[in-house]
């Protein structure tokens, strides 16, 4: 009997298995091997995994003031697509969000994992997206509520694959519809966001080494003041967001993307935060203007 290719490669994958099981830490620097069943994080996870942990005792928690019906302070959304509260990611969020609510600012941060966002954009409601026709899918209606809400959208997200995760993406894809965010008019398309600003925190395994946006690489070279690679990564997503900015008709206000994360097990991890969470602060008083 003939067998499909999909039954072909479904049985070679299934008798590669037990090889791949072993791949992620053969690629991912992670140092000796982690309980790969399942999610359950071991209990040495900080020695174990490539991924960030803050230890427990540097963790923030802040709780986000939340929008007022009136008032003039500058809102503040957050989306975050992170599954991890550990990782350095959800602290770089955590620093902003305290520093916005510090100068004055309302704050709501949007923890799609945690609500359960269904980031997959389904033919039902293809043509809302794409035309805007009909009208929004329930939970996408309450998402466009609260962007309408906000003067300035914080996207933050760890770098997988270097493109916002599928998280992140699926949210933009949904929301950011046609109609509510963009529309045709004679001369072109029309972005319907006016006033807003969006930012972009990301934190990355490897963007050539730095910290910030264009220009901010580390040195390779004497006389060099970025690094060429650094800038070609940062140059590269600027001007994805530069276009989707300019689609919804929002101001691109910058990214803070960092690829010098403290290791787990640095003797001065707690300096190498703390050195982190003032870069971003520094960062977010130059492109927001803030005082
Ligand atoms: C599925 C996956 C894909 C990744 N792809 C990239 C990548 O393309 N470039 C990169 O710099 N880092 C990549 N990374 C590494 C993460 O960006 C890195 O672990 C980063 O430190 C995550 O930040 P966090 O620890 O704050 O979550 C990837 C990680 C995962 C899990």
């Amino acid at each position: 009997m003939r067998k499909s290719v999909c039954a072909l490669v479904c049985a070679a994958a299934a008798l590669a298995a037990p090889a791949l099981q072993a791949a992620p830490e053969a690629v991912s620097g992670a140092t000796v091997k982690a309980n790969l069943q399942g999610g359950a994080m071991p209990e040495n996870v900080d020695a174990v995994t490539s991924a960030s942990v803050v230890p427990e005792t540097l963790r923030q928690k802040v709780v986000p003031n939340g929008f007022t019906r009136d008032g003039n302070a500058k809102r503040v959304l957050f989306v975050v697509g992170d599954p991890r509260h550990e990782s350095v990611e959800w602290d770089l969020v955590n620093t902003a969000a305290k520093h916005f609510m510090d100068k004055g600012l309302e704050v709501e941060i949007r923890d799609l994992y945690k609500i359960g966002f269904n980031p997959v954009l389904p033919l039902e409601s293809f043509f809302h997206a794409k035309d805007g026709f009909g009208p929004a899918p329930k939970d996408v209606a309450v998402e466009q509520l609260i962007v309408s809400a906000a003067d300035y959208i914080v996207f933050c997200y760890p770098n997988w694959h270097d493109s916002p995760n599928a998280i992140t993406k699926g949210y933009m894809e949904r929301v950011f519809s046609k109609q509510f965010a963009y529309r045709d008019t004679e001369k072109g398309l029309e972005g319907l966001l006016k006033d807003k600003g969006i930012f972009v925190i990301m934190n990355a395994g490897w963007v050539g080494m730095g910290r910030g946006s264009v220009g901010d690489g580390i040195p390779q070279k004497a006389g060099e003041k970025s690094n060429p690679i650094w800038d070609s990564y940062m140059t590269a997503y600027k001007t994805v967001w530069d276009d989707t900015a300019g689609f919804w008709g929002v101001k691109n206000l910058g990214q803070f993307v960092n690829d010098r994360t403290p290791g787990n097990l640095d003797a001065d991890y707690a300096e190498k935060l703390q050195k982190l969470r003032n870069d971003l602060k520094a960062s977010l008083d130059r492109n927001f203007h803030l005082k």
